[in-house]
């Protein structure tokens, strides 16, 4: 591999710092724990894992065992968590993954994942039980002439990898765009306790930071130059069951508006992951909202399309997930956009301090609810993980409304979304106030187990498996041990276990 030197190197002493990617990972050693740079797709490294996996795999090939322990912000890219996973090179990771290759070695029992709040990373490393962190392996798109670094586009936990790690290594992409710089809110007044303070943050568009990140110089052991995209996946195009439920939710909003419990230009958002969730965005750029703010977790393509059409103020997040065409257009644009959008650490984005405070609405998608509105964020018939928890803990339990979205059935009809009960709890009921699917929507608030299933059937579950589902209340409520929350345990699992036999939940 040549070497590129870009004008993005601004600080000599750290330009003499610049090698290949085969030279950086000479300070990987087997075992190692890495911190990782990405969230969602974006501001991942891209050469240093790929040529740490090429080594691995050689490695492999001799016989020599090289697998490390793999910390990021959250989902990466193809690159990292892909490439590293197929070279078996994964030991142990932390926290949301989507990277499909990852995702059968997890469920294969062949790699270890720690599924946890994002909110919790930092604090969690900063206590220290998860270890020490030998190398911090962050993407930035640029270094200033004081050394200061320039976040690239996800900062998710990258303070906290550069100042826990002993060694640091920094990807400089100069495909990011250079008028990133200013965008970003990186906050240092985070403490463990009893030293912790109020975050003086009251507002979603309040800058409380720096723009840049610190770093000892000293640490910095290798810089490796890249002009590489991010992951930048398309959308799906939004079908008719997500628009039926982005109008189930705009009626919601248009109701809550009227009857006072939120303002005209409603309350931040928050938006979760996947074509749902960019939906229902692209649903509100119809609505009578003007003025929204958001503050989330990722910035996806209808956020952008909300700010281009003036119905969105700002945007504050950790991280951008956008397809090719969005990336384009935002990237066109950058400066334009970079006054109405603000990065932040992922333990300031997700705090739950400052998601209470602001009362953010919540919108996160589920694989299946039950009866009573516990929900499974995360494990497909109980033990498969899809993806993770991700942020939606952090945002359901503090909202001001948490809301969850789902088609009512998923894998062509042969699975019910809404179940007797959930075969593997994320959010438990009271942190789940309302679920709309295509059907329609549930507004649990204020109601008894009771109340709540008879809702969520007849609102929300597919007309197909509504008769068997009322059946199972109607012995539950005659049956059950005891009559708060009916259940009947040797049958209330037994819909996932047909799927597991059969293929299908139907009768
Ligand atoms: N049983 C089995 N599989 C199910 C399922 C169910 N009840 N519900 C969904 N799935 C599968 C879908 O079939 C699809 O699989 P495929 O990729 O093989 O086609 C996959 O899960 C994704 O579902 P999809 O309907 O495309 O929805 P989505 O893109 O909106 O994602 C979640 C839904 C739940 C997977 C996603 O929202 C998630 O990972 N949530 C947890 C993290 C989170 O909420 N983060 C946001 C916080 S800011």
């Amino acid at each position: 591999m040549t070497l590129i030197q870009s004008s993005r190197i601004q600080n000599a002493a750290l330009a003499a710092k610049v090698v290949t990617a085969e030279e950086a990972i000479t300070h990987i050693q087997p075992g190692d724990t890495l911190g990782l740079s990405g969230f969602t797709g974006s501001g991942y490294p891209k050469a240093v894992p790929l040529a740490l996996a090429a080594h691995m795999e050689a490695e492999h090939a001799k016989g020599n065992p090289f697998r490390v322990r793999v910390w990021t912000g959250a989902s990466t890219g193809p690159e990292l968590d892909g490439a590293l996973a197929k070279a078996d090179g994964i030991e142990f990771r932390l926290p949301y993954n989507s990277d499909p290759i990852a995702r059968e070695k997890i469920n294969s029992g062949r790699m270890n994942y720690f599924d946890m709040h994002l909110s919790q990373v930092a604090p969690m490393a900063w206590q220290g039980f998860l270890g020490d962190l030998d190398v911090a392996v962050v993407e930035v798109s640029g270094i200033r002439p004081d050394g200061a670094l320039i976040p690239s586009s996800s900062v998710g936990n990258n303070k906290t990898w550069l100042d826990r790690a002993k060694r640091v290594i920094l990807e400089v992409n100069s495909w990011q765009n250079p008028a990133l710089e200013g965008m970003h809110d990186i906050y240092y007044g985070t403490a463990l306790p009893p030293h912790r303070k109020p975050i003086p943050l009251i507002h979603p568009d309040d800058r409380i930071g720096e723009s840049t990140f610190r770093c000892d110089p000293d640490k910095i052991i290798a810089i490796v130059e890249t002009a590489a995209p991010d992951r930048n996946l398309p959308f799906a195009a939004p079908d008719a069951n997500a628009k039926a439920i982005a109008a189930h939710l705009l009626d919601f909003l248009e109701h809550e508006v009227r009857v006072g419990r939120m303002p005209p230009s409603l309350l931040p958002l928050q938006s979760g992951v996947g074509n749902v969730a960019n939906a229902v965005l692209t649903g509100l750029l119809n609505s009578p909202f003007e003025d929204m703010t958001s503050y989330t977790e990722v910035i996806q393509d209808g956020m952008i399309d909300l700010l281009d059409a003036g119905k969105l103020r700002m945007a504050s997040a950790t991280a951008f997930s956008l397809s090719p065409e969005a990336a384009a257009r935002l990237n066109t644009n950058m400066a334009r956009y970079r006054d109405r959008m603000i990065l932040r650490p992922q333990e300031i984005s997700n705090h739950p301090e400052l998601i209470r405070r602001l009362g953010c609405i919540a919108m996160n998608g589920l694989i299946e609810a039950d009866i009573y509105g516990n929900v499974n964020s995360t494990h497909v018939m109980g033990s498969r993980i899809q993806n993770g928890i991700g942020g939606s803990g952090d945002f359901a339990r503090n909202a001001y409304v948490s809301i969850f979205l789902t088609p009512s059935t998923a894998k062509g009809g042969a699975i019910s979304a809404i179940v007797p009960q959930v075969a593997h709890v994320d959010h438990i009921t009271q942190d789940v106030q309302v679920i709309i699917t295509e059907q329609g929507l549930a507004d649990l608030r204020g109601l008894a187990p009771r109340q709540r299933s008879k809702l969520i059937i007849e609102n929300c579950a597919h007309p197909d498996f509504r008769p068997a589902l009322r059946d199972y209340v109607a012995r539950a409520e005659k049956d059950s041990y005891g009559g708060h929350a009916p259940g009947l345990p040797r049958e209330a699992l037994s819909w996932h276990q047909r799927f597991i036999d059969t293929g299908s939940m139907r009768f």
